[in-house]
């Protein structure tokens, strides 16, 4: 191929961006998503703030402008994210107990219901293991409505919305370490028990590349029945271009690993401010990461 997408395609992958609706009008931005990439993440209009900013009350304006945009091109959505410990609208910040896991399992209800049948894949909880050798939860106030809030939200996301996918979102899991182990005991746990969980989202945000062992990890996903998706990917570093290779052949390598999607498209489009983490620079250029992303992409 001789696009991201139609390449990843070629391998019956597909390759996604993360994007803003307020960045639409930007034709540059617009031309290069159109051409490149066949998925979408909304990087931040989904989220529980933006979609629910009065309890009750919801607004999907800027998560359909870019649901319709990706419709419209016949592109993939994934949709990011139903839970997380940030991004919450204050009152919810304000809120624990039974009152806050009724409100938690309601916004996951409302959200996948009002977007089903239209996302490939839902994080429906994201980044809720501690960094660190613990291996334990991270402490949220989501955590403190008791450790079954993960499999309620996914039991939610499943009746709402039995068409998506069910992923855990995470980052600094992307090799095999105290962190990744963890969320791979749940999610074994999760497959023995009948909990809907049907891939994990390695986030990947990365310095010069992947962790050697980042296969391997993978592929141990995989093995408990599960997809594997590269859910954020972004690499700086002066090894940016092999580094973006390797993340492509990795996942090449294991059937379940499905898709990938990097956060942003132009450089200065990313959340690493200064860092010039992604394939296009400022003004929309090919830099060598795109070389090596496609040729990665179109070998084999
Ligand atoms: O929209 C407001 C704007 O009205 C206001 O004037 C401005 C002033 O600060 O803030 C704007 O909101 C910002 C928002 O991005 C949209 O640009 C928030 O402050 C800022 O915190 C927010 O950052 C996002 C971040 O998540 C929040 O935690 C980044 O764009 C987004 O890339 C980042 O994405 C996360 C993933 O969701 C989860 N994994 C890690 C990843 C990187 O942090």
């Amino acid at each position: 191929g001789t696009t991201l997408g139609a390449s990843a395609a070629e391998k019956g992958r597909y390759f996604g961006a993360a994007i803003a609706a307020g960045r639409l009008s930007d034709s540059t931005y617009v031309s290069i998503l159109n051409r490149e990439f066949n998925s979408v993440t909304a990087e931040n209009e989904m989220k529980w703030d933006a979609t629910e900013p009065s309890q009750g009350n919801f607004t999907f304006s800027n998560g359909d402008r870019i649901a319709n945009h990706a419709i419209s091109r016949g592109m993939k959505i994934r949709g990011h994210a139903l839970l997380w410990h940030q991004q919450q609208p204050s009152w919810a910040q304000n809120m624990s107990g039974s009152a806050l896991r009724n409100a938690a399992i309601n916004h996951v209800t409302r959200v996948a219901s009002y977007y089903r049948g239209k996302i490939h894949s839902w994080d429906v909880v994201n980044e809720a293991f501690a960094d660190g050798t613990s291996g334990a939860r991270r402490d949220s106030n989501l955590q403190r409505t008791g450790n079954d809030w993960i499999e309620a939200a996914f039991r939610a996301a499943r009746a709402a919305d039995p068409g998506a996918k069910l992923c855990y979102n995470d980052y600094n899991t992307d090799g095999i370490n105290a962190k990744s182990t963890a969320i791979y005991n749940m999610v074994r746990d999760f497959k023995s028990r009948g909990v809907p969980i049907d891939c994990v989202g390695l986030q990947s945000h990365l310095t010069n590349g992947p962790p050697s062992d980042y296969r391997a990890n993978i592929q141990r996903f995989a093995d408990l029945g599960v997809d594997v998706q590269i859910t954020e990917l972004d690499i700086s570093g002066s090894s940016q271009a092999s580094g973006y290779a390797s993340v492509v052949n990795a996942c090449l390598a294991v059937a379940r690993c499905t898709g990938i999607t990097v956060w942003g498209i132009r450089d200065s489009d990313s959340w690493r401010t200064g860092q010039n983490p992604l394939l296009f620079d400022a003004s929309g250029n090919k830099k060598a990461a795109y070389t090596s992303t496609l040729n990665a992409l179109n070998a084999g």
